[in-house]
Order: C-alpha cells, then sequence, then structure tokens
C-alpha cells in the first residue's frame, strides 16, 4: 500500500531538522573565509577629508586677483639640483619669479635644453638653456604675463629635465636620479636616522618632460620595483603630457619642486671630480642616515625588516657577483677559478657564508635580500654592483671592486662611500682606498675578458676587514 503523506508536524521537524543542517554548514563555510587582512600601517588621513560630501568649487588654481604673482622661493641649491616653491611653467618654457634676482642663481646652473649629452666644449655651450626653456622674471611681468592666477600642482613634484640617455638603466636610475634627488630633498631634514623617519612629506608626482612614458623602465625591471616601493603613491608624467600642459596655453604653478638638470650638474666641481651627478648635492647639508628613509622602504618590500642586515656581530656573509657569463669586462678565467676556491677555503676556515651569483640569474627580490645580508660585497666593476645601495652600513660593511689594472671609475667608489660603506679598489694584487684613490681612467682592456684579480690578495683583505675589532658596537 501507497505511503501516508506526511503529517503537519512531520512537515515541521524535516523543516527545522534542514535549517538547522542549513545553519551550520554555513558556518562551516565561513570558516574557510580568510579574515580581511589589516593593514599593518595606517595610512595618515590625508585624503579623506576629500571624499566627504561638499559644496565647494575645486581648489584648481593659486589666485592672486589683482594683486602681484607670489614669488619664487629657491630653498636649497647646487648646480643641477635645486629645490624651488612657485616654480612657473606656462608654454613649455619655466619661468621663476622674482624681485631680487640676485637671490636667484644662475639660469645655466638649474636647467637646459634636455638634450642628449655629447662630450666637448661646444656641445656643452649647445646646452646651455634660452628664454624659451626658462626665465626669470619680475612679480609685475608674471601679474602681465600669467594673469591673475595659475593652475597649482600640488605637494612635492620632483622635475627631471633631462634627455633619454641615462635613464633606462638600474645604476643611473637608482644611483644617479633617484640618490641625487632624494640627497637633494632630504637636506630639507638633517635629523633623520637609522630607522629612516622623516618629517618630509612623500612627493606626489614624477615629471620627465623630455622623455616618452615607454622610455624609462630598464632590461632587468629594477627602476619600476625602486621607485614602486619607495613611493607608492607617486604619479609619474611624461613629455606627451607636458606637451598637453604646454598647449593649453595657461600657466600651472608647482607648490614644491625639486628640479633636477644632467647638464648643469655636469658644471659643477663635484661632477667634474667623480663624473657623477649625484656627487653634486652632496655639497648641502644633510643627515649620514638620509638615504635610510628609502633603502629601508624596498628592505621590507623584499620581506625584510630594516633592521636586517650585516651587523659587527653576525656571521659574515661575503658574495662575489660574477660577470664571468656576460663575455665583456670578465676576469680572467683562471683568476676567477682561484678567487672562487680561495673564498670557500675561507668558508671553510672560518665558517663565514660566501654566495658566488650572477645577479641575472636571482629574481628582484633576491637580490635585494641577498645584498641586505651582505658584509663584503665584490666584483668586476658593472651594474650588478649597484645593489651595494641595499647593504646596511656598518664599520665592516665593505665593498671591492675589480678593474683592470691602471682603469677606474668613481661609480660605486663614490656610491659606497656616501653610505658610509668601505671601498676597496683592486688593481691585479693591489688595493687602493679613499683618499687614495686613482682619476677616472678608461685604458685598453677596462671592457676587456682579461683582468687579472689576485685571489690571494682578495682573501687577506678580506679577513682584515672581518677580523677587525670595533669599538662602537651598532
Ligand atoms: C610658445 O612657445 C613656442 C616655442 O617655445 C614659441 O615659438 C611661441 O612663440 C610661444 N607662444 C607664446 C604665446 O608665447
Ligand atoms: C618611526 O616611525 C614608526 C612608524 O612608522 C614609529 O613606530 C616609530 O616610533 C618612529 N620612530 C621615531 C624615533 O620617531
Amino acid at each position: 500500500m501507497a505511503p501516508a503523506p506526511p503529517t503537519p508536524r512531520e512537515w515541521l521537524i524535516t523543516s527545522i531538522l534542514l535549517l538547522v543542517i542549513l545553519y551550520y554548514s554555513n558556518s562551516r563555510v565561513h570558516d574557510y573565509f580568510i579574515p580581511a587582512p589589516q593593514p599593518h600601517t595606517p595610512r595618515p588621513p590625508h585624503s579623506i577629508d576629500t571624499l566627504k560630501q561638499n559644496t565647494q568649487s575645486y581648489d584648481a588654481r593659486l589666485t592672486w586677483g589683482s594683486k602681484s604673482a607670489p614669488e619664487s622661493q629657491v630653498l636649497s641649491h647646487v648646480p643641477g639640483w635645486s629645490i624651488i616653491d612657485k616654480l612657473y611653467i606656462s608654454n613649455g618654457t619655466v619661468y621663476i619669479v622674482s624681485d631680487d634676482p640676485d637671490a636667484v642663481p644662475d639660469r645655466d646652473n638649474m636647467y637646459s635644453k634636455g638634450v642628449d649629452i655629447l662630450p666637448g666644449k661646444e656641445a656643452e655651450e649647445s646646452r646651455l638653456p634660452s628664454d624659451n626653456d626658462i626665465q626669470i622674471i619680475t612679480t609685475a611681468a608674471a601679474r602681465k604675463l600669467f594673469g591673475t592666477g595659475a593652475y597649482l600642482v600640488d605637494g612635492v613634484t620632483f622635475l627631471v629635465n633631462d634627455p633619454p640617455q641615462f635613464v633606462r638603466h638600474y645604476y643611473h636610475w637608482t644611483a644617479e636620479l633617484i640618490f641625487g634627488f632624494w640627497r637633494t630633498y632630504s637636506s630639507l631634514d638633517p635629523s633623520i636616522q637609522k630607522e629612516g623617519n622623516t618629517s618630509l612629506p612623500q612627493p606626489r608626482h614624477m615629471w620627465f618632460n623630455r622623455l616618452d612614458a615607454f622610455r624609462w623602465r630598464d632590461p632587468t625591471n629594477m627602476n619600476q620595483l625602486v621607485v614602486r616601493s619607495i613611493f607608492p603613491d607617486v604619479t609619474m608624467e611624461f613629455l606627451d603630457d607636458w606637451d598637453d600642459r604646454t598647449k593649453m596655453g595657461a600657466p600651472f604653478v608647482f607648490e614644491r619642486v625639486v628640479l633636477a638638470d644632467r647638464s648643469s650638474a655636469m658644471r659643477a666641481y663635484n661632477y667634474q671630480r667623480y663624473q657623477r651627478t649625484a656627487a653634486v648635492p652632496f655639497g648641502l647639508p644633510g643627515s649620514v642616515y638620509w638615504w635610510q628613509t628609502l633603502r629601508n622602504n624596498v628592505v621590507q618590500f623584499a620581506g625584510m625588516d630594516w633592521r636586517d642586515g650585516s651587523s659587527t656581530n653576525d656571521k659574515p656573509v661575503i658574495t662575489y657577483i660574477s660577470r664571468q657569463a656576460w663575455g665583456r669586462r670578465i676576469l680572467l678565467k683562471e683568476d676567477h677559478e682561484r678567487l672562487v676556491k680561495e673564498l670557500y677555503r675561507l668558508r671553510d676556515a672560518h665558517g663565514w657564508e660566501v654566495n658566488v651569483v650572477l645577479m641575472e640569474k636571482l629574481d628582484r627580490a633576491e637580490q635585494i635580500r641577498l645584498a641586505v645580508r651582505t658584509t663584503i660585497m665584490m666584483g668586476v666593476h658593472g651594474n650588478g654592483l649597484t645593489n651595494l645601495i641595499w647593504m646596511q652600513p656598518t664599520p665592516r660593511t665593505t665593498v671591492m671592486e675589480f678593474f683592470y689594472p691602471g682603469g677606474f671609475a668613481h661609480d660605486y667608489e663614490f656610491t659606497a662611500r656616501s653610505l658610509g660603506i668601505t671601498h676597496y679598489g683592486f688593481w691585479g694584487s693591489s688595493s687602493f682606498t679613499s683618499p687614495n684613490l686613482p682619476l677616472n681612467a678608461y685604458p685598453d682592456g677596462f671592457q676587456g675578458s682579461s683582468i687579472p684579480i689576485d685571489a690571494e690578495a682578495v682573501g687577506r683583505l678580506c679577513h682584515d676587514r672581518l677580523t677587525l675589532s670595533f669599538e662602537v658596537d651598532d
């Protein structure tokens, strides 16, 4: 016989049962959701106000009405590097507004035509700026030229008036452009300590008025990593954006600009001495820990703590960056092999960590982490040594750079020294360090494949550096 249809009581029990099952299975599902991560550093509430409902107009213009235009103020300056409040641009020309032109540096030391750098006196003169590039004008002239106001570019802008020539390269980008920029800007905060805290606001914009957008990323993708990790909310503008603004026929005014110009930096003594544009702003005041602010951000991005790094107490780490796979600017094969053997001998004798690496085989974060942990970094002169800028400077942190005998370039020497890292250059078995440095020289063989190195001399210097006793305990 057919089963009896369920009674209302049975319906009720079944429904309750179903609901209970549903409830528990649902809470099970919830268990699998990973709670949303808490942002580990709360962001300052600087942008919250703009999200409020309000009926004000946007503050797009700096308006002076019938009064005279506000004067520009040069806060800090050495050739090629200037910090200027209220710098104006109009129709593609840069304007400094001042009724006291004596208080404004020579325009040739601030700006140029921004064209490729070719050698020679004539080329140098052809790069000097004209009235189409930069003018220093009075407030009355500004009132006449600009009218009653200018569109405001808020916050701090890093404006780079350089041709593409030296941009697409990890060393030039990071250890020259960003280095020089930050050394200039951080001159406004000489109190930066090891942990890198600063009162300086993060730059809001980076503008390149001579460069197309696709021409700043480097083949190793390090330029991008560096910018996005040190200034995560910076926006970048390039030549086409500059042209947009030029064609509007309206003036713009920067609240604060850090202006970089390679050609005018080259006019400075420090450039001529060291062949580095970033050497010039070291004439400005600044903290010995000036770089830590940016370094610590990159170190954190790579997954480490800013305190990480070689200290005088830890097991030393020696990293030899080999260029042997590159085929040019490399060590003699047998000298490279002897060096590797000698380093492994030191490892076995003293328990030190030794890494022999091809930088290009490591991913970007690995390169940074290795540099952070390294006590002694060594290698033939080349871009691989750029990673020394992430090392933790301590009294025994050392860079050893191998050159073809008689050859020398200041690139990594100056970079190391400006961070408080000891640098030794090697010519075979002899070594030299600041202040007893040779002048720049690129003899035949500099770029070649037969650079000699005396493995034992390198080993002895490693030993000396790592067994020094230090009074300061960092
Ligand atoms: C704008 O700049 C261009 C090139 O520098 C110049 O030829 C032109 O005369 C300028 N126009 C105005 C209105 O100043
Ligand atoms: C540096 O900033 C961090 C937060 O970013 C803070 O916890 C720390 O106390 C600051 N240190 C100093 C010395 O101000």
